[in-house]
């Protein structure tokens, strides 16, 4: 890199700029192109009284040197306007140096409210306002360069000061983590923690040092810092008298006493291990919360190997680093309870509604078949893998979870989920793929019941984006293969539309990520708002299938498998559509507003049909052919009655089928199944297959059926009076 650093087009804004430290980096960022927002409230050095001229006197040098500069006097807790005065002088902000500052020393035993509100007020608030105003402006132009201020007291503490030290390392940790959320967006954000002789520090800093430590000696970092070559972020430095320097975190090896067995740990152990604790000899420099925590796994994992201790999981190939290393490592079971409340939660959550009389079931615990959606596997198993042990017990690899995407699904029903139960769920990764874009981990899941029966298995797919490229196998046995629909028309197609609340609803089922709530955690992750869970759509799906194939009895769905191909919005309509091939339903789900396919090569596997009762060994079907009959022999029927009857048939008090009497869509139509095309039923009629056929033959009253509780009516009762002329006695049955 050669040449003279220029900020020729850049908007530099650098608070409490009127004296020291902040005057000399207005200086010299003006005398090199940019344009400066020289902002200072004139207040004494502890913070009192307010004046334009220290800023004004500042924008006089600049201009007279041939720069270009505007004053502002604002306090940095007014921010915005700061920021403002940048965008109406010069309509951007490229470069923000946080430097206000006060003191207002004090022993910590003698310090007062005022003194420790007050420079917590200049010094951290005010730069979390300014940053805050400028962030979103830099963010949209994807470029920005922040400082904050701290200082070696924030970092060592010095006596006095516990209100400035407090507020110095709160800058630091408020700058690595704008740091963290900025980089997607080319927004660096750095600490400095400078020494210089000004006016804060006249008779602290002894004479000789104090002229030889100019501020103009420490904006060369600040400089530096802030240029578009630079690309540290996050980092804290020193600068004084020209000296510069970077500051690390250094962590010892410490000791774990003996792993995680809490036998062997106890304050006797620390204190005989204190030596090894506190040895800095290889000391380790973490430079993220993430590899702090895989140091500390690493190091509970090698005492557990020493040790052969049991009880912290275990990688098979621990010598393995990078994303390989993650094959083999298996989670221990974790019970998970869940009851009614927890199964109704789930149902509300993938849009199971009272609109239809049908799912009543899903969510009203006194429903007589009260049960759970057969996707609710979902929420043990995921219970499981998201508690954040699978992450940290990967010994080589720690990767970055904001780039990690749902790939693929596979749930798989062994026997009916009880209506509450505890269940204990084992979590292994069984595979990871090098597909060069990312690597692919595929995690199975094991269900069992407290006899330890198990109930339902599942593998997860995720996507770790940008972590491909480590010779790894590209395809594996062990993933669940995904299945093409057929090419001709789907049998069947349905939507659903979703509510704006579905993922805030959703969520509380375990899947807490931000991602589908939070509108600046989802614009971090490049969504212009929060998408539904991948997971949502799925059961939703599940359930469209489960209603068309399945007789809405969730005993039923045996197996399903998707991969998610693009995001849905909350308040966007899926559509499923359906083919199907013996106990095969195939399907894709497409987002109606904007015609992508959101899941694809989707399968559900039924239980085998022939167990359940079909409508040929029900009595009911044959009233229903030749209500069929009767309507074809009725032409005008549909005319006079313009409404849509369905029939729950149960055996047993168990929903086995359903009938739908079609007449406000064309001439009448009578068809096996629930309306169509969404429709929804003006009357719903629930009663027991033998009871439909005693009812129609005359052998029971239907009004005494209806008080005994045999005939179950909703919606428009008095629609029934019209079926008259198809219902009255069959007495050839
Ligand atoms: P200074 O007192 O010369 O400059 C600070 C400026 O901030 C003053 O012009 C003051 O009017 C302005 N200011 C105070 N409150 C304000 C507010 N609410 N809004 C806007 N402006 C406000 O002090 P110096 O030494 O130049 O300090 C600059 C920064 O460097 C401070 O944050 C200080 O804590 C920090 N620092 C300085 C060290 C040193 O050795 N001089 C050591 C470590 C940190």
């Amino acid at each position: 890199m050669t040449g003279m650093i220029r900020y020729d087009r850049k908007v530099a804004i650098i608070t409490g700029a009127g004296g020291g430290l902040g005057r000399a980096y207005a200086l010299m960022f003006a005398s090199r192109g940019a344009k400066v927002v020289v902002n200072d409230l004139g207040s004494s050095t502890r913070g009192e009284g307010q004046n334009s001229r220290a800023a004004d006197q500042v924008v006089d040098e600049i201009r007279s040197a041939g720069g270009t500069a505007v004053a502002n006097y604002d306090s940095v807790e007014d921010g915005d306007k700061i920021v403002q005065t940048a965008l109406d002088n010069f309509g951007r902000v490229d470069i923000l140096v946080n430097n206000a500052g006060i003191l207002r020393d004090r022993s910590f035993a003698r310090m007062s409210d005022a003194d420790w509100d007050l420079v917590q007020r200049v010094h951290l608030r005010g730069a979390f306002m300014v940053t805050r105003a400028a962030f979103p402006i830099m963010k949209q132009q994807k470029y920005g360069r922040i400082i904050m201020t701290a200082s070696t007291s924030g970092i060592f503490g010095n006596f006095g000061q516990a209100n400035y030290s407090a507020a110095k390392l709160g800058l630091m940790g408020l700058s690595n983590t704008v740091a963290i959320e900025g980089q997607k967006y080319n927004i660096h954000c750095n600490t400095i923690a400078p020494v210089s002789g000004t006016r804060l520090t006249e008779g602290i800093i002894v004479p000789e040092l104090f002229e030889k430590f100019k501020p103009e000696l420490v904006a060369p970092l600040v400089l530096w810092l802030c240029h578009e070559d630079c690309e540290d972020n996050g980092g804290v430095y020193e600068a004084a008298g020209g000296w510069y320097g970077k500051f690390r975190w250094e962590c010892t090896q410490g000791y774990a006493c003996q792993g995680s067995c809490e036998d062997h740990v106890s304050p006797e152990a620390v204190r005989d291990n204190w030596e090894k604790v506190t040895d800095f000899t290889d000391a380790v420099h973490p430079e993220s919360g993430h590899e702090n925590l895989s140091l500390l796994v690493g190091a509970l994992q090698e005492v557990k190997e020493k040790s052969d201790i049991q009880s912290i999981p275990t990688s098979a190939t621990t010598s393995v680093s990078g994303p390989l290393s993650a094959v083999g490592v298996t989670l221990e079971p974790r019970s998970f309870s869940y009851g009614a409340v927890d199964l109704i939660l789930y149902a509300l959550g993938v849009g199971v509604s009272t609109e239809d009389e049908n799912d009543l079931k899903f969510i009203y615990e006194n429903s007589e078949d009260f049960s759970p959606l057969p996707t609710f596997g979902i929420v043990p198993s995921q219970a499981s893998m998201m508690d954040g042990r699978l992450w940290s017990n990967i010994p080589g690899w720690s990767p970055d979870l904001t780039k990690l995407l749902h790939g693929e699904m596979y749930l798989e029903n062994h026997k009916p989920l009880p209506i509450s139960a505890t269940l204990n769920t084992e979590v292994k990764v069984v595979d990871v793929l090098d597909k060069s874009s990312g690597a692919v981990l595929v995690i199975e899941t094991h269900t069992k019941d407290e006899s330890g029966e198990l109930v339902l298995q599942s593998q997860w797919s995720l996507f770790v984006v940008g972590e491909g490229n480590f010779d790894g196998p590209r395809k594996s046995t062990k993933v669940v293969p995904l299945c093409i629909a057929p090419e001709r028309k789907p049998d069947a197609t349905e939507s659903l539309k979703t509510d704006i609340d579905q993922a805030a609803l959703y969520r509380l089922t375990g899947d807490r990520n931000p991602l589908h709530i939070d509108p600046a955690f989802a614009a971090m992750g490049g969504f212009n708002q929060p998408i539904l869970h991948g997971l949502c759509s799925f059961a939703i799906s599940a359930r469209i299938i489960l209603k068309h194939f399945c007789n809405n009895d969730a005993s039923r769905l045996k197996a399903i498998k998707a991969r998610f191909s693009e995001p849905v919005i909350p308040g966007q309509t899926l559509t499923v559509d359906m083919w199907k091939e013996g106990s095969r339903v195939f399907f894709n789900s497409v987002v109606k507003e904007t015609g992508k396919v959101c899941l694809t090569g989707g399968y559900v596997d039924i239980v085998d049909e022939d167990s359940a009762p079909t409508h040929l060994q029900l009595a009911s079907s044959v009233v229903f052919q030749e209500i069929s009959q009767r309507l074809a022999s009725a032409p005008g029927m549909a005319e006079k009655v313009r409404a849509v009857f369905l029939w729950n048939i149960n055996k047993d008090k168990k929903l086995v089928t359903q009938w739908t009497l079609d007449l406000k869509n064309g001439p009448g139509l009578v068809y096996e199944g629930a309306p169509r095309n969404g429709e929804k039923p003006d009357v719903t009629l629930t009663l027991e297959d033998d009871d439909m056929v005693a009812l129609v033959t005359g052998k029971i009253n239907a009004q005494k059926a209806f008080i005994s509780g045999k005939l179950k009516v909703s919606g428009n009762v008095m629609l029934t009076q019209k079926l008259q002329p198809l219902l009255k006695p069959q007495a050839k049955m």
